[in-house]
């Protein structure tokens, strides 16, 4: 297999030498050149839908550091303002959405074949960097899970314990199953359509699956998570999936089998001797150092890195972050992660 993309053969299962490395939001405010970019498009979202700055974005991390992998700059808000909600950012606070809140609310949505409309600028994204990229970096797509895209729609913004969504999944759950069901279908049609423009790999983030307990992380994570990689598997057969339930804890175990991803991301609540032990006996394994380590740097960070690596040496292992990097992150200490997983 020796000539294929790093990320893409530790993805198929290879254990390599050295695993390959990308960050969960490389391209950040950490960065100067992103901030003067951003600047530049005049507001995040105006930059996410402006097709080459978005590919200049993406492209700066790689051309900075190297990274083996290249995420596709978008958000994962952006489905939701394709299936027609309002969307947008208050600066220092975070996104601000439209709720949904009762059966007008999911029937106003548009239907999923129709978000192309709104999110064409992102697919052309993905086929500049498809041009743009050095031979050996994977470009990697990505879309929010159902879940954690749904606790943004129905409260109107982030919420520390998503309890908006746990209420109207108590209080009204045939209009939270039918957006569950729509976004689902979204999902599939968003991540299909930017595997037809060129991703290589997908990633799918359900960054609030941790307070998914019991049989609701069954029925609203792993269930819709399945039906999202058994659909894009059928339609683009060999185009490998990434799953990151953030916070699962023990639900990490069996995630692989019960989802059929072809790798599953950890986040840094747990060790990585527990997740080599536990999760990458079934496969791959992306993660996961601390990202507070981007801001404190020194010794810890080096001997976290080590600690992390040789913990994942026997098996499958992509180096990232437990979660994005910060804004406050100091962009050398991100090159002293990369020189310890390359170098030793
Ligand atoms: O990782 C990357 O470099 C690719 C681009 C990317 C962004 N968001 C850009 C972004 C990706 C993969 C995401 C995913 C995303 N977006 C998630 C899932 C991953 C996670 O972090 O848990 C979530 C929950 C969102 C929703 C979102 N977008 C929030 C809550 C915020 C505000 C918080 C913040 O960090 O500002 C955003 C904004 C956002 N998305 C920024 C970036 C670079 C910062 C916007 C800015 O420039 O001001």
């Amino acid at each position: 297999m020796a000539g294929r993309k790093t990320i893409l053969r530790a993805l198929a299962g290879e254990t390599l030498d050295t695993p390959p490395i990308w960050m969960m939001r490389q391209a950040g405010r950490y960065l100067p050149e992103y901030k003067a970019t951003r600047a530049e498009a005049g507001d995040f979202l105006s930059l996410c839908y402006n097709s080459d700055l978005a590919t200049e974005v993406t492209l700066q991390p790689i051309r900075r550091y190297g990274f083996d992998g290249a995420i596709l700059f978008a958000d994962i808000l952006l489905v939701p303002q394709a299936l027609g909600a309002d969307l947008w950012f208050v600066t220092g606070e975070g996104p601000r959405l439209s709720t949904i809140t009762d059966r007008a609310g999911v029937d106003r949505l548009k239907p999923a074949a129709e978000i192309h409309e709104t999110l064409n600028p992102v697919y052309q994204t993905v086929r500049n960097l498809s041009g743009a990229l050095p031979a050996d970096t994977t470009l990697i797509g990505f879309a929010g899970a159902p879940w954690t895209v749904a606790t943004y729609m129905i409260a109107g913004r982030g919420t520390p314990d998503q309890g908006p969504a746990h209420a109207l999944k108590a209080e009204n759950k045939e209009v939270f199953d039918i957006l569950m069901e729509r976004l689902t279908e979204a999902t599939i049609e968003y991540l299909s359509a930017q595997i037809s423009a060129g991703a290589e790999c997908v990633k799918l983030f359900d960054s609030w699956a941790g307070s998914l307990k019991g049989e609701d992380f069954d029925t609203y994570a792993i269930a819709p998570a399945r039906r999202i990689i058994a659909a894009l598997k059928a339609r683009h057969p060999g185009i490998p999936v990434i799953a990151f339930p953030r916070e699962a804890g023990d639900k990490y175990i069996g995630f692989h089998e019960k989802t059929g991803a072809d790798c599953v991301a950890l986040d840094d609540s747990v060790s990585p001797e527990w997740g080599a032990g536990n999760v990458q006996v079934a496969g791959c394994v992306q993660g996961n150092l601390a990202s507070s380590h981007m801001v404190t740097g020194g010794q810890a960070l080096v001997d976290e890195t080590r600690r992390i690596v040789d913990a994942f040496s026997g098996g499958p292992h992509v180096f990232n972050l437990g979660h994005g990097i910060t804004p406050d992150a100091d962009p050398e200490n991100v090159q002293r992660m990369i020189d310890t997983v390359r170098g030793g």
